[in-house]
């Protein structure tokens, strides 16, 4: 049987959070649906931060409760805070994602407090959910450069990882959060990572913005990472990251698993489908490459 790769699907969130124009909670869960039919199976729906930071989450409440329940599907949501934890316990969420850095500088501008300040509050977040059973993912951003400070050290980033999985985090996501990273430096980024904790603790959080992305998923493959985040029609970017464009397209990096010969669980022809409902939404041409050469021969 072949090796099950499990994609986390953030184009809902991290995707979405990006966009200047107010995104309709129908078509949100418009979208999610549609990721459910083509056999995803872990999306991060929502994030419950400050509408004045990020005004494109203020629906999330909503889209958590709107989402289809079918057996098998895990949603999860950002929650920053204890208010966003109490936000999203109030939904039923059974997974919440803290999200601190490896860079100093990002940290002060995407959650407006230091590395150690950040962690400190994070405990909070992560001690909660637990009580209530709820799984935490934590990402780690600038794992692979910063848009502020430039090269960040491996080490630092094994660092607040190791820390965060001490805390009680159930997965470390590494984010290269403005795609700076080429096979060399996310392998060395990753070797630091995997020194103190092993590859079924991690996953790769991969920006497109250089078209690396892929090549770094490969590379984290053969360090035996097998989870991946990824945003369908590679949605996206961050808000506080000048420059960073979307996630990897989830067809992008369905399609280079199915031809490594490794397992998803995703329908590729389904999710090509759901692409292109989302970029039609937003009025765009459909950005994947695989979902352009989709049906050519
Ligand atoms: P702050 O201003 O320091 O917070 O922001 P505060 O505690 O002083 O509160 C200020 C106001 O925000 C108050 O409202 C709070 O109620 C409200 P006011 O009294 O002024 O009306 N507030 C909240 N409202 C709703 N939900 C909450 C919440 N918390 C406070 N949870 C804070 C600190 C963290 C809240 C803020 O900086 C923030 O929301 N930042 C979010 C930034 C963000 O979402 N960035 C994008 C996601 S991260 C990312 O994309 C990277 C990732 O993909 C990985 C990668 O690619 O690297 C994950
Ligand atoms: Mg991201």
């Amino acid at each position: 049987m072949s090796e099950f790769i499990k994609i986390v699907e953030v184009g809902p969130r991290d995707g979405l959070q990006n966009e200047k124009q107010p995104i309709d909670v129908d078509i949100k869960v418009g979208l999610v649906q549609r990721l459910v039919d083509a056999g995803v199976r872990y999306i991060e729906a929502a994030s419950f931060v400050s509408p004045r930071w990020v005004p494109q989450m203020a629906g999330s409440a909503e889209v958590l409760r709107r989402v289809p329940r079918v057996p098998g599907v895990h949603y999860s949501a950002l929650t920053p805070n204890l208010q966003g934890l109490e936000a999203a316990l109030a939904v039923g969420c059974e997974e919440v994602a803290v999200f601190g850095s490896a860079s100093e500088s990002f940290s002060q501008r995407n959650i407006n407090c230091s590395i150690r300040e950040s962690l400190a509050r994070f405990r909070a977040v992560i001690d909660g959910a637990r009580a209530h059973r709820v799984r935490v993912r934590a990402y780690v951003s600038c794992v692979l450069g910063c848009p502020y400070e430039g090269d960040i050290a491996p080490a630092k980033v094994a660092e607040v990882a190791l820390i965060l999985r001490e805390m009680g985090c159930d997965e470390i996501s590494l984010g290269d959060t403005i795609g700076r990273g080429n096979p060399n430096t996310t392998r060395r980024m990753l070797e630091a990572c995997l020194s103190v904790l092993p590859a079924s603790q991690l996953a790769g959080h991969y920006h497109d913005t250089y078209g690396m992305a892929i090549a770094n998923t490969v590379a984290s493959l053969d360090l035996g990472i097998r989870v991946f985040d990824s945003s369908v029609a590679g949605l996206g970017g961050c808000p506080y990251a000048v420059g960073a464009s979307g996630n990897v397209a989830t067809e992008e990096v369905v399609y280079l698993l199915h031809s490594l010969g490794y397992e998803t669980g995703i329908d590729l022809s389904q999710l090509i489908q759901a692409g292109a409902y989302i970029s039609a939404a937003l009025g765009r041409d459909v950005s994947s490459r695989v979902a352009r050469a989709w049906g050519h021969p």
